[in-house]
């Protein structure tokens, strides 16, 4: 059973989608992070000099930005295996906590909008979706990475309920200057996630969208669990 599971920013993709793979004894893969991994990198070797977005990383001053990320790309594969993957971006091993760093998130959907490199980063995703079942966590698994997939997930909520969650789960205080500058930043990710021309954040026509606003975690990956079984029957 392959489950794809879409959704914007701090939707709760990656808890529900670990605790789904968990009760069903199948892998998990956080796709966002192949993307940090990347982007990681190229901040480390000093390739972005000022803040990019997408609709800058796509004109001509950036070509050779653009073929160097795909080379990263080229290089980039995940060890590990079940619930527990790490990634490689050729012969550097990245922690997951060094791909949550704020640098980061204000370049990764620059990168993440590179055709190229999203052509390369595919078959890492496929690979790991074909060992024996998995839950795929992404933006475009339902639509691009996995279109055939035998259960598709939409989660949905509020910026401002995915800013709060967010904000709690870092240990900042509802209304606190970091609690704002978070929903800034998610909503300026989203839209670009939303708005670039290659697999942008979308539903898939066949997904199933859930809108978590006013439901505990533990009722969301319920959903998704029944929405599972109803497939394996
Ligand atoms: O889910 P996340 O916040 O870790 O994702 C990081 C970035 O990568 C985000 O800007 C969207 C992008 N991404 C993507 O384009 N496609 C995916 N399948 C996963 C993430």
């Amino acid at each position: 059973m392959r489950i794809a599971i879409d959704g914007p920013a701090s939707s709760g993709k990656s808890s529900v989608g670990r605790l789904v793979a968990e009760a069903l004894g199948i892998g998990f893969l956080d796709t966002g992070l192949l993307y940090r991994a990347i982007t990681r990198r190229a901040i480390d070797l000093g390739w972005f000099t000022a803040p990019i977005t997408a609709a800058d990383v796509a004109g001509a001053i950036y070509e050779q930005v653009r073929r160097d990320l795909t080379e990263l790309a080229r290089t980039t594969d995940v060890q590990g295996s079940g619930l527990s993957f790490t990634m490689v971006v050729g012969d550097v091993t990245l922690a997951d906590s060094q791909l949550e760093a704020a640098d980061v998130e204000l370049y990764v959907p620059a990168v993440a909008s590179i055709a190229s490199v999203r052509d390369a980063l595919r078959a890492v995703q496929r690979n790991v979706a074909s060992r024996g079942g998995s839950v795929l966590v992404g933006r475009d698994i339902g639509t691009v990475v996995l279109p055939d997939a035998e259960c598709k997930i939409f989660l949905d909520a509020t910026a401002e309920e995915r800013a709060r969650r967010r904000a709690l789960q870092r240990g900042f205080a509802v209304g606190s200057s970091e609690h704002q500058a978070i929903l800034t930043s998610l909503i300026a990710r989203d839209a670009e996630d939303r708005a670039r021309p290659v697999a942008p954040l979308v539903a898939a026509a066949d997904a199933i969208t859930i809108h978590t606003d006013q439901m505990a975690l533990a009722d969301v990956v319920q959903r998704v669990m029944a929405e599972a079984r109803k497939v394996a029957r």
